[in-house]
């Protein structure tokens, strides 16, 4: 199967650091599809072979497994091509498309990997150049708009040129292989299902923790915050795959109609909810790592009275009989103590003590995302005690863990998100993809906070770079008893 991939804003930071390297991959791996061609366009003046000169150059900045040996990069570099195009100039999409025509290829994929602002022009021109054909592919990175309103305006303009199922959004956690992990958890094994609810889980948190800072975003990120970056799609996506129910296939539409079920059902916001149950911070100078680092407010391109939150705690409930009750507590932040992304999964006590157990200690289940990628099981077991009991004196209990490290077992060099996620645009896989309703939905949830925010002068609470966050996020999870996984 030939295919053309067009990479917008072919030369600019996602292009390569993330998409590039991830093409490179599948071509090393050998999955990506033979007869393909990708052509970076953008205004710069490049030929072809500055175009792959400058890719190489830059790939020495990128995390590989394995560097790419010169003969290995030429390879993948003869199918890489440059076309120079100013997005607001119809002739320049004429010039893409007699591109695309002359090679006429099976499939044609238009990745947008430019700001968001430009993906309804870019959608219109390529309308009025004939380019949405019906084998053509349209890829929306993230983020899709700044509220509601907006991401409905991008969703609109663009289904005015292609139909849904060409359209292909990005969310690139569920290209991830430990959050499909997380799907074949739940899907392909019987064991959890009957315990996956109400009666016996507690409380579900889910940590999206990073230690980087906002690197040379800071323009972007200002406007942007911790809500928009990450809660309105990675985390409730996340929310999703653990809360919805089995669907009835593996099939796109089946997954997000359930993905979907989940969000129209998360607990609509009153204003104690929105006091009590959000928390948001903004990192201060401070130790990561062991090196010093600025200030948000420092950071370049960062307004320095911005009111941006780089952190942001919440406990959202579920309102439907599976989940009713369950608080689900979501945290993310940058400059944070460490790059951790995992979910913890908390079971209730055991109802009826016949052993002594240092208190508070239940089953968990831990789904580790990342750095590390898998699961460890917490159980509560016998150990030295056995020996050492007195006749007659109750026994006491240890916690112990299984644990299951996917790298270890898979292999460390496994298939990575955007790569995956590329993949399937090219064979014309929805699965992991994101609808619109369900980004509406999203954004539908998020708004009161936004809301809550403009008219909350006090702004969000300072924490140091390389702690867990503002002192406020440990006691939203105290008040029910609860506390975060470093913290219990
Ligand atoms: C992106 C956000 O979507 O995800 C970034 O815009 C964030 O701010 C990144 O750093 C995190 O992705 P990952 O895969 O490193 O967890």
């Amino acid at each position: 199967m030939s295919f053309d991939l067009v990479l917008f804003g072919g030369t600019g930071d996602l292009a390569w650091r993330k998409l590039l390297p991830a093409l490179f991959q599948a071509f090393r791996h050998g999955t990506l599809p033979a007869g393909g061609r990708i052509i970076g366009v953008a205004r710069d003046d490049l030929s072809n072979a500055q175009y792959r000169e400058l890719i190489h150059s830059r790939f020495a900045d990128v995390d590989l497994s394995k560097r790419p040996s010169p003969e290995e990069f030429d390879r993948f570099a003869a199918m890489l091509e440059f076309l120079r195009v100013d997005l607001s100039r119809p002739d320049d999409y004429q010039r893409l498309a007699a591109s695309l025509r002359e090679r006429g290829a099976d499939t044609v994929v238009m990745y947008l990997a430019t700001a968001p602002s430009l993906f309804t022009t870019v959608c219109e021109q390529l309308a009025a150049s004939g380019l949405n054909t019906p084998h053509t592919r349209i890829v929306l990175e993230k983020p899709l708009g700044h509220d509601l309103a907006s991401n409905r305006a991008i969703n609109e303009a663009v289904r005015r040129a292609f139909t849904e199922r060409q359209i292909f959004r990005i969310d690139h956690y569920l290209g991830k292989p430990s959050v499909q992990n997380l799907f074949a958890l739940r899907f392909g094994n019987a064991l959890f299902e009957p315990l996956w609810r109400r009666e016996n889980i507690a409380n579900i948190q889910i940590t999206i923790a990073e230690d980087l800072g906002v690197e040379k975003r800071g323009a972007f990120y200002d406007q942007t915050g911790a809500l928009r970056d990450m809660v309105q799609n990675h985390a409730l996506q996340l929310v999703c795959a653990l809360a919805m129910e089995p669907p009835i296939n593996a099939h796109a539409d089946a997954i997000r109609d359930e993905k979907l079920k989940v969000l129209r059902s998360l607990k609509a916001w009153t204003p104690e909810t929105l006091g009590q149950h959000v928390v948001r911070g903004q990192y201060a100078a401070g130790k990561v790592q062991g090196e010093d680092v600025p200030g948000y407010r420092d950071e370049p391109g960062v307004n320095p009275q911005s009111t941006t939150e780089t952190f942001v705690a919440l406990r959202a409930e579920i309102a439907n009989w599976r989940w009713a009750g369950v608080p689900f507590y979501i945290r993310t932040g940058k400059r944070l103590a460490g790059r951790d992304a995992r979910i913890v999964v908390s079971f209730h006590p055991a109802p009826h003590a016949i052993y002594r157990s240092p208190s508070g200690e239940a089953n968990r289940l831990v789904i580790h995302l990342q750095p590390k990628d898998g699961l460890e099981l917490h159980l509560l077991a016998q150990g030295q005690e056995l020996r050492q009991a007195s006749k007659g004196a109750v026994p006491s209990l240890a916690p112990v863990h299984l644990d299951l490290d996917f790298d270890k077992r898979f292999g460390s060099e496994r298939v990575g998100a955007y790569e995956r996620l590329l993949l399937d645009v090219i064979d014309g896989r929805l699965n992991l993809f994101v609808r619109s309703d369900e980004q509406e939905e999203a954004w539908r949830w998020v708004e009161p906070i936004l809301e809550h925010w403009r008219n909350d002068a006090a702004g969000p609470r300072p924490y140091a770079a390389g702690t867990w966050g503002p002192s406020a996020a440990s006691a939203l999870i105290a008040r029910d008893n609860f506390c975060w996984n470093e913290e219990c």
